[in-house]
């Protein structure tokens, strides 16, 4: 019941879904270590990752399924990193609804499509500067400025500050594992805090109408949201805003060069691009494992036992290539339907920001699709390296060549 799996070694990370077939087919849950977490059941079927997010045996706040320790009550965990830990997706009911009703109003539908326009300009601007080069890195010139540029826009953080709290994040995001990891990135830690604890004090100074604004006031309103709360609100809205969404880019968009027939597709067939996003979370997973869940009492599955207490993971990259789920799981078929994917999760913690992540992604593909219809990958597929974030799946870069065809289509897109 313990296959010797490093989560984080270079060849997983490049490929997870043989490993994820494996486990499927020999257990529904299989015990792995987490770098941060430890030992942990992780639910590798579709039907139990999707039961487990519904679950009421299974609680996001550990304290509330072993009574008062706290995930990350190590020695060598400092304060700051559990504080900014402490947020809505840690929280259960009904700390989780008061946090989340704070900021949902931001991410509706509704709200999110005023937005298209905005969104078109970034992508627009952010490609005619790819088109002036050769060849670009994707994710630097584009997958990633896109939403970082978005959610910094909508909470309110200033241009010269955004790369910076990225690669801060980025750092927290790869090297976690153990005291040494902890250690190396205190530094970028405290930088963090600091530059919040900056935002913070300018919005109270001099209100504006974004998103920071209206935490900051609502925290100034006492019993809404602590100080503490405040800031891993800001920690994870920065966070889920940007780290996942340039992973749909990045990802879909080595999918899509993967499968040039479905590229193929997708170009002679534009009005796909809401199927193909859909199939892009699904075969990509910008999100391999969500936040972990923790048992509030020993639990039986198919003749296995999770103890109480213990850290339950959902293997959502492993649900959505679930062949009971998906018929040919792992081809990628853009047409797909239905395509009930679990890449935003589901049931109280599903995904704040789908919609966001939708329309971001639908115009960024649409666009690059359309623009560079000769784009192709500028290294051999085997050079392509992957971050080590083990909860997110995302490259580290994609160099492409988006080729001269792609003056010619700006040409006709003009005309
Ligand atoms: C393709 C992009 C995205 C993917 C695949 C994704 C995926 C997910 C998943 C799987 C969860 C559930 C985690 C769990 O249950 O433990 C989640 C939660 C969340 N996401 Fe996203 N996300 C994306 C983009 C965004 C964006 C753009 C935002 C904007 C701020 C965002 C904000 C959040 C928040 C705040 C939560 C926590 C919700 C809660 O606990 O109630 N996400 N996301």
């Amino acid at each position: 019941m313990t296959p010797e799996i490093n989560l984080k070694s270079p060849a997983f990370r490049a490929d997870p879904y043989p490993t994820y077939a494996r486990l499927r087919k020999e257990s529904p849950v299989v015990v792995i270590k987490h770098p941060i977490f430890g030992k942990a059941y992780y639910l590798t079927r579709y039907t139990d990752v999707v039961s487990s997010f519904t679950d009421p045996r299974l609680v996001n706040d550990r304290r509330n399924a072993v009574g008062g320790k706290d995930p990350m009550d190590h020695w060598w965990v400092p304060r700051l990193f559990r504080i900014f830990q402490r947020n809505m997706l840690s929280s259960d009911a009904p700390d989780h609804r008061r946090q989340r009703d704070l900021v949902h109003k931001a991410f509706t539908p509704r709200r999110v499509d005023e937005m298209k326009q905005a969104v078109e300009k970034i992508v627009g601007e952010l490609l005619d500067a790819a088109q002036k080069k050769q060849s670009v890195d994707l994710i630097a010139d584009f997958a990633l400025p896109l939403p970082l540029t978005v959610i910094s826009e909508m909470m309110g953080v200033p241009e010269e500050d955004r790369l910076t709290f990225h690669r801060q994040m980025g750092g927290l995001l790869d090297n976690l594992t153990g005291p040494v990891g902890f250690l190396l990135q205190t530094p970028n830690a405290f930088s963090m805090m600091h530059f919040f604890r900056k935002l913070i004090g300018l919005r109270r100074a001099e209100p504006r109408d974004d998103l920071l604004t209206a935490l900051v006031q609502a925290e100034e309103q006492g019993d809404r949201l602590s100080e503490d709360e405040l800031i891993s609100m800001i920690f994870l809205l920065l966070l889920a805003g940007h780290e996942t969404t340039v992973n749909l880019i990045g990802n879909g968009t080595l999918a899509l060069l993967q499968h040039p027939e479905q590229l193929q597709k997708l170009r002679e067939h534009p009005e796909l691009i809401g199927s193909a996003v859909e199939e892009l979370l699904r075969y990509g997973n910008p999100v391999e494992q969500p936040s972990p869940r923790f048992a509030k009492e020993e639990i039986h599955l198919d003749g296995h036992v999770i103890p109480q207490g213990a850290t339950v993971l959902p293997l959502l990259a492993s649900a959505n290539r679930d062949e009971s789920a998906f018929e040919n799981a792992d081809r990628l078929d853009i047409t797909r339907k239905p395509n009930r994917h679990v890449a935003f999760g589901l049931g109280a913690h599903y995904c704040l920001g789908a919609p966001l992540a939708r329309l971001e992604g639908t115009i960024a593909l649409q666009h690059l699709v359309r623009r560079f219809p000769d784009m192709k990958l500028a290294v051999p597929e085997e050079k392509l390296r992957w971050r080590g974030s083990v909860g997110l799946r995302g490259l580290k870069a994609l160099p492409l060549l988006l080729s001269p065809s792609g003056a010619q289509a700006t040409a006709r897109e003009a005309a």
